[in-house]
């Protein structure tokens, strides 16, 4: 089977910090607080006006300018997002305007903090069948649908996006190894949007219930998401033949660091294999992993060949874990 190769990767942060001192005028909450129960201090927020379409495209921009390839050799875009513009039509088609990707087609794709990794399953299938370029987006605009009265979500969460392109592997030297990845109803009420589905279209009741807004269980999150992210992390590793120490990084989803901290000691991994970005942007969902693949490219924490992990756990549940050898890395000539 053909595997797809990360060739390279980008992200855009809003440049708005929005920091827990500032959470403190807002909401009953303190900067030791937050920082001691989830590892954050601060998150970006989108400007007025800015939305995931927007930071998509940002991305999307970067990446083709850092590999060198045109908006017209791309063949799919997918976008992971729980925050599209709009239901229809997808964040991916307006995307596909924005950059001039006249050759593409491509859908949204809805995993919550698994998006990224749900995306990158459906990039490679696409690969393994014939498609040459693929862009796989992790993006969300979690401010436009956080209480900032609720000290119980809005301190957790923030927004920006992620990029990746996918290409035929020319050998197995690179490319993605396996994937595991699952889906769990049964967690539909611990985390969830009430409002402005078809259950319950947005009328005034809606929004004047805050049903417009996301709810969430953090105990009940928090207990699975640790247990499942380090089970998941640690099969994957094993079941291909790997050694915990044969992982050069692990990239999990930065949701909370305590929940980062326990699933990699049950994947038996050690603090120096564990990539933190999360003190500077909390959670921005399905942005989570490919920010902080391209953050570890740039920082040198991974490089051609490297065996790299990544895990995600949310709503749902999702949850899933990949293995992949990093590169090679598409270098644009000037
Ligand atoms: N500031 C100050 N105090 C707070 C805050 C806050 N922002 N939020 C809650 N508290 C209070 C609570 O009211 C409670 O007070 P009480 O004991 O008087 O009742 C106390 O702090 C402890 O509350 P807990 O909910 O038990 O705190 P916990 O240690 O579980 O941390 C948290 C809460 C951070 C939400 C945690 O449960 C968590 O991270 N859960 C996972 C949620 C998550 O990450 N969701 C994102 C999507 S899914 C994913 O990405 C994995």
């Amino acid at each position: 089977m053909i595997r797809a190769a990360i060739t390279g990767t980008s992200k855009y942060l809003p440049t708005r910090i929005l920091t827990n001192k500032e959470l403190e005028t807002m909401v009953d909450t303190n900067d030791e607080w937050i920082v001691s129960r989830t590892g954050i201090r601060e998150r970006r927020i989108c400007a007025d006006g800015e939305v995931t379409s927007d930071m998509c495209t940002i991305a999307v921009k970067r990446l083709l300018k850092s590999t060198g390839i045109s908006a017209n050799e791309i063949d799919v875009i997918i976008v992971a997002t729980v925050t599209p513009d709009m239901l229809f039509p997808s964040t991916a088609a307006l995307v596909q305007e924005n950059i001039g990707a006249n050759k593409a087609w491509g859908y949204d794709l809805s995993g919550a903090c698994s998006g990224f990794l749900f995306a990158l399953k459906a990039g490679a299938g696409l690969i393994a069948t014939g498609s040459k370029k693929v862009i796989v987006i992790g993006a969300d605009t979690m401010s436009s649908i956080l209480d900032y009265t609720d000290r119980n979500t809005c301190i957790l969460f923030g927004d920006g996006a992620g990029a990746v392109l996918l290409e035929p592997a020319k050998d197995n030297t690179h490319g993605i190894i396996d994937e595991i990845l699952h889906i769990d109803g049964t967690g539909k009420e611990a985390l969830f949007m009430a409002a402005g589905g078809s259950r319950k279209p947005a009328t005034h009741e809606t929004v004047d219930a805050k049903e417009h807004f996301i709810y969430q269980d953090g105990r009940s999150v928090f207990k699975r998401a640790s247990a499942d992210m380090g089970a998941v992390s640690k099969e994957i590793v094993d079941k291909n033949g790997f050694k915990s120490e044969d992982v050069k990084l692990f990239i999990p989803h930065q949701a909370n660091k305590r929940i980062i901290d326990m699933a990699a000691k049950r994947a038996g991994l050690r603090d120096d294999q564990v990539f933190l970005n999360i003190e500077k942007y909390g959670n921005t969902t399905a942005g989570t992993i490919p920010i902080g693949l391209t953050e570890a490219v740039e920082e040198g924490r991974i490089g051609d060949g490297d065996l790299v992990l990544l895990a995600a756990f949310g709503a749902g549940y999702t949850w899933g874990a990949t293995l992949l050898k990093y590169g090679p890395e598409r270098k644009a000539t000037v």
